[in-house]
């Protein structure tokens, strides 16, 4: 067994194996007849870890994607290889926050390995990563064109494409916040079925974050005013798929506000342009299922409270919100920028004074934002009156690797210098009939699985 550590610093060694009799005798040069039956097999490329890479890796690190570099065969792993250990044992690849075993673990899109292919990895690293024989290798993946959509398989071509305006990106400087406005094309109120966003072949080393807020015209004020998040995409994200029996309000006549965040990379690039694909639910869809979902941003301020951060300091920063009908909670995305640590997302139902834990991410990093999706059977259904409590952890010390000055005073903004706490949270809002509705058909579901 390894420990792996739950606070993963980089640079954090990580030597405590549980050796097993095996293996100590294979290290100490013990004679081999000392070698026990039950003896592990050499762990191989060829056999172990291929399989690993290509269901967990290699969908960034291929030819033309955003990893910095292809690990699809032996010779491209192998000068890798102790790097690949030192970043996949302290969880920092692949990019996916989010602590094991607490609060719930089913989560759709969840890139994380699991804790023996871990093990697997380190040993074969400290083995000599060996190649093994060819004959074992998988069968090479065919990886869609990068220039496809996400969900193309599963839903077909977007209905709508929402591109940005063209932006000419200089060679050198430091980053650039591209946000033109333009219209979303549609006519008519309907159903977000899926969202994706795509930059250009051209672009995708320099487009680091997308965002983008849906604008809607507010006839009093005479001005466009935000309505709701869109979508966001980060490096390596997918994108986000609405549950089938709630909607996500897509209006007519709508804008789509975006904030591309571009890193100059060393080459021009001209003419960049992000688009975005989105998949709607059949006409009617709105009236036929109820209940309205919406992606929005629960701030961890509340009237009063402050965020700051002496130089050398820590805070702690805490949101509450609750509902009056029940609700879903169907994602959660914590937001902050490099003084961030952590960010947790708990239920406090005062019926019963239980602090239920539902989502830890204690590892935060700014390079990846994720959205984690919880799986059907696992999304939070919570009574009306219960409480969201959101709280954020910052360390402003040295001693947080992320912390590119821990002389200054950090105080929010929206600058990557400043702090900020807030989560985007996906809530469908239920009725009591809906929600037990769905309570009921989730037991009903579990009781099916028992007794199979
Ligand atoms: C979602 C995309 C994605 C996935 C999946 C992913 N990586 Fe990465 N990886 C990246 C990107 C982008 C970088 C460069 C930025 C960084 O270092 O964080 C990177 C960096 C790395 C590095 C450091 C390279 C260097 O320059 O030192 C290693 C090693 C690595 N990845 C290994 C892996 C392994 C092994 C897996 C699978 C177990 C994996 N990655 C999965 C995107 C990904």
């Amino acid at each position: 067994m390894l420990n792996i550590p739950l606070h993963a610093s980089s640079g954090g060694r990580v030597v405590a194996w549980s050796l097993g009799v095996a293996v100590l005798s294979v290290t100490w040069g013990a004679p081999a007849a000392a070698q026990s039956p039950g003896d592990a097999p050499a762990v191989t490329f060829a056999r172990d870890i291929a399989p690993i890479f290509q269901s967990n890796c290699q969908q960034c690190h291929r030819p033309g994607s955003i990893g910095p570099m292809s690990l699809t065969t032996y010779q491209e792993v192998r000068p890798w290889a102790r790097s690949i250990k030192q970043r996949v044992v302290t969880g920092e690849m692949p990019p996916y926050r989010y602590d094991r075993d607490i609060g719930i673990q089913e989560l759709k899109d969840d890139l994380r390995l699991s804790l023996s292919e871990i093990e697997t990895i380190a040993r074969w690293v400290d083995d000599g990563a060996p190649p093994g024989d060819p004959a074992d290798l998988p069968p090479p993946l065919s990886f869609p064109d990068l220039s496809e959509w996400a969900y193309a398989d599963e839903f077909g071509p977007p209905d709508l494409v929402i591109r940005t305006k063209p932006y000419t990106l200089a060679a050198d400087g430091s980053d650039v916040w591209w946000r033109p406005i333009v219209p979303t094309g549609l006519t008519e109120d309907r159903c977000l079925k899926a969202v994706s966003v795509k930059p250009s072949p051209e672009g995708r080393a320099a487009a680091h974050h997308a965002n983008s807020q849906v604008l809607g015209f507010d006839e009093e004020s005479g001005e466009w005013v935000q309505v709701e998040r869109l979508s966001e995409y980060a490096l390596g994200k997918v994108g986000e798929i609405v549950p089938e029996d709630a909607c996500r309000l897509l209006p007519a006549d709508s804008m789509v506000s975006w904030d591309v965040h571009y890193y100059p990379t060393g080459e021009v690039i001209e003419n960049d342009v992000v688009e975005m694909g989105v998949w709607l639910y059949p006409e009617g869809h709105q009236e036929q299922v109820q209940y309205q979902q919406d992606l929005k941003l629960y701030s961890l301020l509340m009237k009063g409270s402050e965020l700051e951060l002496p130089p050398h300091g820590t805070a702690m920063t805490q949101g509450f919100h609750s509902f009056e009908t029940p609700v879903r909670i169907d994602s959660f995305q914590p937001h902050g920028h490099f003084r961030l640590v952590g960010k947790t997302l708990e239920l406090f139902h005062p019926k019963t004074g239980e602090l239920e834990m539902v989502s830890s991410v204690s590892n935060w990093t700014n390079d990846w934002h994720t959205s984690h999706i919880y799986a059907e059977d696992a999304a939070p259904l919570v009574p009306a009156g219960s409480v969201l409590v959101i709280t954020g952890y910052y360390d402003n010390t040295a001693g947080n690797p992320q912390n590119p000055d821990p002389n200054q005073w950090v105080g929010p903004g929206s600058r990557t210098a400043d702090e900020m706490s807030h989560a985007w949270i996906a809530v469908t809002h239920l009725d009591d009939e809906g929600y037990e509705r769905l309570v009921a058909e989730r037991e009903s579901r579990q009781q099916t699985d028992n007794e199979e």
